[in-house]
């Protein structure tokens, strides 16, 4: 029993002095504002790394990735002059690598040159490939459906040769010239490079058109 005129224990013990009080505050405060401030900077400055990077990449995507489309892609424009200037890329070295490219030249006409005997005609040595640019860009840009014949021997058409002009693969003329070029000056062909302005002033003056016949292309000079 307590009688009211007694202190009750419990209220002598909260009783804390300035020094106490103090140490108190302390260890409820927990680790100093400084200590967490540290603690806290490395995950802010890799937030503002990342937002950087994404902001660098998004950037440099939008200006370059040419919105994904292969026709855009041009190894010899240089970015930082707009794409107008040309980059010096040697013909022979970019037509091998255009004529290696999965899907292009290579895929049918092979590696060798040789193609599929009767159903891929040979560029080696091929009346075609070597002969007339007037023709050969003209195959090029706008394809050829057979039969044709090429080294003396005929090749149905049951495969035809698609267009790498606007209603194909939409190369440019510089492709296209690099490309042929290749064709004409490998597996011991040897006939004259092609140059871009060619294949611009064929592609002017034919215009629009679906692929050709061999009788159609005889007609060509
Ligand atoms: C999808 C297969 C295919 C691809 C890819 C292809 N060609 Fe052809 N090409 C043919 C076929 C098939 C013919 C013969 C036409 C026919 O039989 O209808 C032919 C014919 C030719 C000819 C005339 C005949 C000859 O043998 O000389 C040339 C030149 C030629 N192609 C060059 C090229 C070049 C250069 C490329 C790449 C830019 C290319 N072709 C890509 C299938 C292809």
């Amino acid at each position: 029993m307590s009688s009211p005129s007694q202190p009750d224990p419990r209220f002598e013990k909260a009783k804390l002095g300035d020094d106490e009080l103090l140490v108190a505050h302390e260890k409820a405060l927990g680790p100093k504002p400084d200590e967490r401030a540290r603690y806290r900077l490395a995950p802010l400055m890799m937030l503002f790394a990342m937002a950087g990077v994404i902001l660098f990449a998004a950037t440099y995507l939008n200006r370059y990735s040419g919105r994904f489309d292969r026709s855009v892609y041009d190894e010899t424009a240089l970015p930082n002059a707009g794409g107008a200037a040309e980059a010096k890329v040697d013909p022979a070295v970019a037509g091998k690598r255009l004529f290696g490219t999965p899907g292009a030249c290579v895929t049918c006409h092979q590696a060798t040159g040789e193609g599929i005997p009767g159903v891929y005609p040979p560029l080696a040595g091929s009346e075609w490939a070597t002969g007339s640019e007037e023709r050969v860009i003209r195959i090029v840009l706008f394809g050829l459906k057979g039969p044709v014949r090429v080294r003396g021997t005929d090749f149905p058409g049951t495969a035809a040769m698609p267009a790498f002009g606007a209603s194909g693969f939409a190369w440019s003329d510089e492709k296209i010239a690099a490309v042929l070029t290749y064709v004409r000056q490998e597996w011991g062909n040897k006939a004259a490079a092609v140059t871009p302005q060619q294949v611009h002033k064929i592609r002017q003056s034919v215009g629009e058109r679906k692929e050709w016949t061999q009788d159609e292309l005889l007609t060509v000079k």
